[in-house]
């Protein structure tokens, strides 16, 4: 029987640890270009693939489980108590935002700092509820998600990037067209049905870095406000020239902005 549900990697766990949850729909690849560099500052990286995508299975309780996040946070949660790390610097883009403060309302301990990149802590409108229900129903008929590429793919990225990174284009294309019909369905009633998080962030007293990439129109400025707003020790930074997808847009930003708040971070302690 499954037992690890969610597919990570990770080299052997000896340090502190930061654990990165990528965007919808995409997978573990999101981190390809921050990984290596974020290592060699001293940290033990682990990139899963969250619930259905990239490498991971729907897991032992198979595809019946009930979409939420809760069920995406509590993967994660295993993952950890599989590598015996008791609490880690939990970063997220965007959905991986979502689930890390899931994480905060679930295990609030186990945080030992967050980073929220390109996110939002506000729940969907009744509006979006029904964009995401549409887009589920969609891509399960299509049984591919070729046009879910082409519909996302202007609002994901940054004008620079359209107008400049071809190649990031073409990356984040193919990671969209390799995402599994059903985990992108399951994941879009998830997020439907995800809570606000504004309180969960007021209660975290941990350090908090709220990452924004200035050409993000999916979460928009104001969000950002309103996260730093609420976090008792939160800061702000912004990506220029970087849309919803920075880490891929522009990652050495990305991995200097980590790097320096995670000077701020007490290191976390391994162990069970
Ligand atoms: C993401 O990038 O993960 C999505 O924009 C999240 C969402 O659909 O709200």
């Amino acid at each position: 029987m499954n037992t690890t549900p969610l597919r990570s990697e990770a080299g052997a766990i000896s340090g502190p640890t930061l654990v990165l949850l990528h965007a919808f729909p995409l997978d573990r690849r999101t981190w390809d270009a921050v990984v290596g560099p974020l290592a060699e500052a001293g940290w033990d990286v682990v990139v899963p693939d969250l619930r259905g995508f990239g490498e991971s299975s729907y897991g032992e309780h198979g595809p019946d489980d009930d979409p939420s996040l809760a069920v995406m946070a509590a993967d994660v949660l295993a993952i950890l108590d599989r590598l015996g790390v008791a609490s880690a610097v939990i970063g997220g883009l965007s959905l991986g935002g979502y689930v890390a403060m899931e994480l905060l309302r679930q295990e609030p301990s186990r945080v030992a700092g967050l980073v929220l990149i390109n996110t939002k802590a506000t729940a969907d409108t009744e509006t979006a509820r029904d964009g995401r229900l549409q887009v589920a129903r969609q891509v399960l008929a299509a049984g591919d998600t070729k046009a879910l590429a082409r519909a996302m793919l202007p609002n994901l990225l940054g004008v620079t990037t359209h107008a400049e990174r071809p190649e990031v284009v073409g990356i984040v294309r193919s990671l969209i067209e390799s995402a599994d019909p059903a985990g992108v369905a399951w994941a879009q009633q998830a997020m439907a049905v995800r809570p606000d998080s504004l309180a969960d962030l007021a209660a975290y007293i941990g350090p908090s870095l709220v990452l924004w990439g200035a050409e993000d129109t999916i979460s928009p400025r104001d969000e950002q406000n309103l996260m730093v707003a609420a976090l008792r020790d939160g800061r702000l930074a912004v990506v220029p020239g970087a849309g919803h997808l920075s880490p891929l847009e522009e990652p050495a930003a990305v991995v200097a902005e980590i790097i320096a708040f995670l000077k701020l971070v007490r290191h976390p302690t391994m162990g069970g």
